[in-house]
């Protein structure tokens, strides 16, 4: 069991269909997150250049920034290579990740060697799909994993029937991909009045609250919503700070999500 469990709970970056291979707008984005305190920064191979932008807009303040990236390969050979490449974007990776469990035995092999010797901090396992949440749960019984990242909003909340028990009781650190189901829980937006209780708890825009009833769940350590838009970030942002919802406050929030 790893001896500092917790990384949050903190607000992050996703990249996933963000900014691809557009590092203008991966610089402006990336800047904005970090000026609003966000540390985080998730990303993959499979990003489609969001790996590279993310680096090069990362560069300035690259100290400050916790990368969690992935390997995303059949063969241990294609691993490796996307491991090098990862390094020269990043100089190294803090989190990395298994991405969709893709041949995880083979790849935590040579991954723990990378741990064991101090080049990576952490390294955790995802997957997007609930029909594969029991190979996740396999895996994280291994106790070779740190980090798990899933999906959970109060639309997709799979989650808390096995694999949030489990990371709890495992130790293992929570990173919430789809805290904003993809966008999906954006299509209609609560009023003011509808709002109005949770603005004692800092919330003012629907965006917040989602993200405040993710990160208020105690098992959760990080979520990481993507944004193409820099004032974006900086809202999300601010829904990573203290007081955390209640039982109350989460209620209504799954009820306006419905
Ligand atoms: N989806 C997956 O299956 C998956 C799988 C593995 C990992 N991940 C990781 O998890 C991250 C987050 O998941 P996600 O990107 O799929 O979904 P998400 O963060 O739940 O939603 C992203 C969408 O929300 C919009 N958005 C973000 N902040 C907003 C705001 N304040 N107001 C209005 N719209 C806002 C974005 O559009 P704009 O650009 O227009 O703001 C974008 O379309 C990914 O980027 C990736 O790093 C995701």
């Amino acid at each position: 069991m790893i001896e500092q469990r917790r990384l949050g709970p903190v607000v992050g970056l996703g990249t996933w269909n963000t900014f691809g291979s557009d590092a203008t707008t991966a610089g402006e984005v990336v800047a904005a997150a970090l000026g609003a305190g966000v540390r985080l920064f998730d990303s993959s191979p499979m990003y489609r250049g969001a790996e590279a932008s993310l680096g090069g807009a990362l560069e300035p303040r690259r100290a400050e920034a916790t990368v969690a990236t992935k390997i995303w390969a059949s063969s241990v050979d294609e691993g490796r290579s996307q491991y090098a490449r990862q390094v020269e974007w990043f100089g190294r990776v803090e989190i990395e990740q298994v991405h969709n469990l893709a041949a995880w035995r083979d790849q935590l092999e040579w991954l723990e060697r990378e741990r064991e010797e101090g080049r990576v901090d952490k390294l955790g396992v995802t997957h997007y799909d609930a029909s594969a949440f029991g190979e996740l749960a396999t895996a994280l019984r291994t106790g070779r994993f740190d980090v798990v990242q899933l999906p959970y909003n109060p639309r997709e909340r799979e989650v808390e029937h096995e694999l949030l028990p489990l990371a709890a009781e495992l130790g293992i650190s929570v990173i919430v991909m789809r805290p904003l189901g993809e966008g999906a829980l954006l299509r209609r937006v609560p009023g003011a009045a509808e709002l109005a209780p949770l603005r004692d708890f800092g919330v003012e825009t629907w965006p917040q609250a989602l993200l405040k009833w993710v990160l208020s769940d105690e098992r959760i350590d990080a979520a990481i919503p993507a944004t193409s838009r820099p004032e974006r970030a900086v809202e999300n942002a601010r829904a990573g700070e203290a007081p955390w919802f209640g039982v109350e406050e989460r209620a209504l929030v799954e009820e306006l999500a419905r």
